[in-house]
């Protein structure tokens, strides 16, 4: 028996995030390792590295009965563990094997729909197939590029380019402020597309040599994109600086209308300044999210493609 006539949503956060997220959220009916359960569907939460939405919670007393409730709502389905988790597993083997999570980037081929599961108490089954990010529970799953990048920045860029479902194309053009040494300039670069990196440090030299790649030795913040004769297809950040600069800088670009699609870091300091947050939230078509790459750090995404809101809810 499913509790059918409330709704439910479970957030997936970062085990050092779950007082952010949980601040988010608001309305919290239980906190399980690193899920949080809530009656209340919270679109803009950048703290969720997933959400579930509409997830059935039923009780059942057998592996099997657990594992034909899950075959019938699904094709695939992700094991998320908190507790019980040999239970877990056991269900887990009776239900089609997932294909490989792990991918180059850009992704070869789009993953199928995958649901997740997980056991509230042993005889307890939450599970939703209508979730936010492709992978399961928000988790990163790339091959690592341990040749070319000059740092392991490029994976935030990777995985922002993967989950906006958006891949910048040869001969777009792209600023890449706060550049140095060079691991976004290098991820775009490799795309085709042509990256101004901005910096006021110096470029590994590595990277300064890559085609496509130029360079301006000055402050991101001295740019005036008034004065692009074009609206270039990509603004790139990932300066470190207040998050109040930043926020004056993309109301800049933004007014400007100077640059097709935004990716910016908005670094944090200290406690997580959550009315800073709520300005880049309220943009509007702009959505704010903690990434798995992301550290003490928030992406923002501007504008905000379908693949970065829960469709249909
Ligand atoms: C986290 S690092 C960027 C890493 C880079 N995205 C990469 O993939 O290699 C932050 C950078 O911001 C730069 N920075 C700080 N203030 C800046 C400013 N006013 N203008 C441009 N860059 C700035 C620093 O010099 C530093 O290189």
């Amino acid at each position: 028996m499913s509790s059918a006539s409330s709704h439910h949503y479970i957030y997936v956060g970062k085990p050092a995030y779950i007082k952010e997220l949980s601040q988010e959220v608001g309305s919290v009916s239980g906190i399980y390792n690193d899920l949080l359960l809530s009656p209340n569907l919270v679109k803009t939460a950048a703290f969720a590295l997933d959400i579930w939405a509409d997830v059935v919670i039923s009780p059942f007393e057998s592996i099997s009965q657990a594992a034909n409730l899950l075959k019938s709502a699904g094709v695939y389905w992700y094991f998320h563990p908190i507790e019980n988790v040999r239970r877990g597993k056991l269900i887990q083997e009776q239900l089609r094997s997932l294909p490989s999570l792990e991918s180059t980037f850009p992704l070869k081929k789009p993953l199928p729909p995958i649901g997740c599961y997980t056991l509230l108490d042993r005889h307890t089954l939450a599970y939703s197939n209508k979730r936010l990010k492709k992978w399961p529970s928000g988790h990163c799953y790339f091959i690592e590029d341990k040749v070319n990048p000059p740092n392991r920045a490029y994976l935030k860029l990777w995985e922002a380019l993967t989950i906006l479902d958006k891949i910048p194309q040869p001969n777009q053009t792209a600023f890449d402020l706060g550049a140095s040494p060079g691991g976004w300039t290098y991820v775009m670069q490799a795309l085709g597309t042509k990256v101004t990196a901005v910096d006021k440090a110096p470029l590994d030299k590595k990277i300064a040599n890559l085609p496509n790649v130029s360079f301006l030795n000055q402050s991101a913040f001295a740019l005036d994109p008034t004065q692009l004769d074009t609206p270039i297809d990509w603004l790139l950040s990932d300066v470190a600086c207040y998050p109040e600069r930043l926020y004056e800088l993309v109301l800049k670009w933004i007014e400007a209308k100077a640059a097709k699609s935004m990716i910016l870091t908005i670094k944090l300091q200290g406690e997580t300044d959550f009315a800073m947050l709520d300005k880049f939230k309220a943009l509007p078509n702009a959505r704010v999210l903690h990434l798995f790459n992301n550290k003490h750090e928030v992406t923002f995404f501007y504008p905000a493609t379908d693949a970065l809101l829960l469709p249909s809810l």
